[in-house]
């Protein structure tokens, strides 16, 4: 739950320069569409920190997600003004191999935290988001986007882990960690959703067969249930069960995680009737369950209660960005999921109309106005809604064939055999770890996730 005084003081600090009461959406066209989420990204710096890294109590994983909402904005508003601050953020916690496994991080990061950041250098990727806009010399040195999320995936997939559940990734990276012993959907999904898009990218069948093998795995342990026309995504599952005392939570980040990775598996196979029903399925799914009756996006496990911790209250985000790319990839869905789109992005635009800059933005968008919530999630949440309408109107998602100057990546990236990678020094570093510093971490930890995971606990009950 949010720190009421924190986030006032920082809602005031917005400043009164751009006041406007509420805000107007006009769809047709992007210039309102851009005007707003101009205005919600300002939001969402209100919290920001510097060098990648959000102010507390915003964790490490969400900063990840809202960059790459904002380098979406960047693409579909055709807008450089956040350029080099996104690049530098990106920089910032790249982490010596370029796997986003920064040092700040050694010690609490999670597959899922490495995954989000990995679909935002997809998203890099796909937009061809600029490396070099300033022309600075360390900008030209550092790798493509896509090696740095070829980087994340191979260092993921190296954890597959057979020992429990017939495979899957983790939740945790750490043995010390609260959830080292719970094998999950985000984890699992991030990279689905990135050897899918790897695929699609590179036109590369081994990243489709992994692909192939990671959803299998997802359905084998019924994370997915795929048993009739309305798909379910559940939340996870202990190691210690062998996966079967299925915590059926239903989020809307795995949902949207899943049928991405879905869309992008049926684009990259050229339609394959296997991936056309999936994705049916799971658009019926998220659909009946994420949409009220007046087709309005919600957290429905947590929403109605008030019960959304930070984390869970950005998920929604997540979710429109992958409908996006879904209505881009399946335009058999386009209409069903553009209108439900449509009727969401308005009902959050009319909840910016909070705070005392008068455009601050709402938990539940029910409401026609502000419900008195605000904060990185539910400014991530809007501008999710809102620019996903512009898909359209810009150029697809791009591949390394596009064109000839599209980024060509590195198959190696993040493993011991790459020449853009300090692998080596970084497992040395993990392998130092001593006992002593294993009781460090551990207290560190306890102090540090008792807060951090406090939602992904209640995930688990
Ligand atoms: C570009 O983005 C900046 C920062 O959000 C904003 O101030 C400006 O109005 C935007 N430009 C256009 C043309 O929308
Ligand atoms: C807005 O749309 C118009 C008409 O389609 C297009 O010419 C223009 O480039 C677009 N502007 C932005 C910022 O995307
Ligand atoms: C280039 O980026 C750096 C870091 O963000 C910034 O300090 C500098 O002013 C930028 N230079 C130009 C020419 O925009
Ligand atoms: C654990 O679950 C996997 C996948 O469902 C299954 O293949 C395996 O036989 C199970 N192992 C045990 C010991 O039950
Ligand atoms: C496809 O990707 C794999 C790594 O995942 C790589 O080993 C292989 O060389 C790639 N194939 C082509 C044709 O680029
Ligand atoms: C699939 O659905 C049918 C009918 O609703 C049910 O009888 C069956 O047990 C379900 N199977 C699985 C694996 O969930
Ligand atoms: C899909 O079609 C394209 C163009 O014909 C081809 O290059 C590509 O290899 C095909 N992909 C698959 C997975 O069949
Ligand atoms: C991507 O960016 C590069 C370098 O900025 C440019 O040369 C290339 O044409 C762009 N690709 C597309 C498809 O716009």
């Amino acid at each position: 739950m949010i720190k009421p005084i924190q986030l006032v003081s920082l809602v005031l600090a917005a400043g009164f320069s751009s006041f406007i009461n509420a805000m107007t959406l006009d769809i047709s066209g992007n210039s309102s569409i851009c005007q707003d989420t101009a205005l919600i990204q300002q939001g969402i710096l209100d919290y920001y920190s510097g060098d990648g890294v959000f102010q507390d109590p915003y964790y490490w994983w969400e900063g990840g997600l809202a960059f790459g909402l904002m380098i979406e904005n960047t693409f579909l508003c055709q807008n450089t003004t956040f350029n080099s601050k996104l690049q530098d953020a990106l920089i910032a916690q790249s982490g010596t191999s370029w796997d986003f496994m920064p040092e700040s991080q050694t010690m609490v990061e999670g597959n899922d935290d490495q995954g989000v950041w990995g679909l935002t250098l997809m998203t890099a990727a796909e937009r061809n988001f600029s490396r070099a806009a300033n022309g600075t010399e360390s900008r030209k040195n550092i790798p493509e986007w896509v090696t740095m999320a070829q980087s994340i995936y191979n260092t993921m997939y190296a954890r597959w882990d057979t020992s429990s559940c017939g495979g899957g990734l983790r939740w945790q990276i750490y043995t010390w960690n609260n959830g080292y012993n719970y094998k999950n959907t985000i984890a699992n999904g991030c990279l689905f959703n990135l050897a899918a898009r790897l695929g699609r990218y590179f036109n590369n069948q081994t990243y489709m067969d992994q692909a192939e093998e990671i959803f299998t795995w997802l359905v084998d342990v019924d994370f997915i249930n795929l048993n009739g026309s309305s798909a379910k995504v559940y939340d996870g599952a202990t190691t210690t069960s062998n996966c079967s005392d299925i915590t059926a939570l239903e989020w809307s980040y795995n949902y949207g995680t899943i049928l991405g990775g879905a869309a992008y598996m049926y684009d990259a196979t050229n339609q394959s009737s296997v991936w056309e029903s999936r994705v049916n399925d799971l658009w019926e799914g998220t659909s009946s369950t994420f949409f009220n009756s007046d087709g309005i996006m919600y957290e429905q496990q947590c929403q109605a209660s008030k019960t959304c911790n930070n984390d869970q209250r950005c998920f929604k985000s997540l979710l429109s960005m992958m409908l996006e790319y879904t209505y881009l990839l399946v335009p058999t869905l386009k209409d069903d999921i553009y209108d439900k789109l449509t009727t969401s992005a308005k009902a959050a635009a009319g909840s910016c109309d909070g705070g005392y800059d008068g455009h601050t933005c709402g938990m539940n968008w029910f409401t026609s106005t502000n419900d008195g919530y605000y904060g990185l999630g539910e400014q991530m949440s809007a501008l999710g809604a809102i620019q996903s309408l512009l898909g359209s109107s810009r150029p697809d998602l791009y591949k390394e064939s596009t064109n000839e100057y599209m980024a060509k990546g590195d198959a190696t990236a993040g493993t011991a055999t790459s020449s853009s990678s300090n692998e080596e020094a970084l497992l040395e570093n993990q392998l130092d770890v001593t006992k002593g510093d294993k009781v460090g971490a551990a207290f560190l930890t306890a102090v540090v996730l008792s807060i951090l995971i406090a939602g992904s606990v209640s995930m688990l009950f």
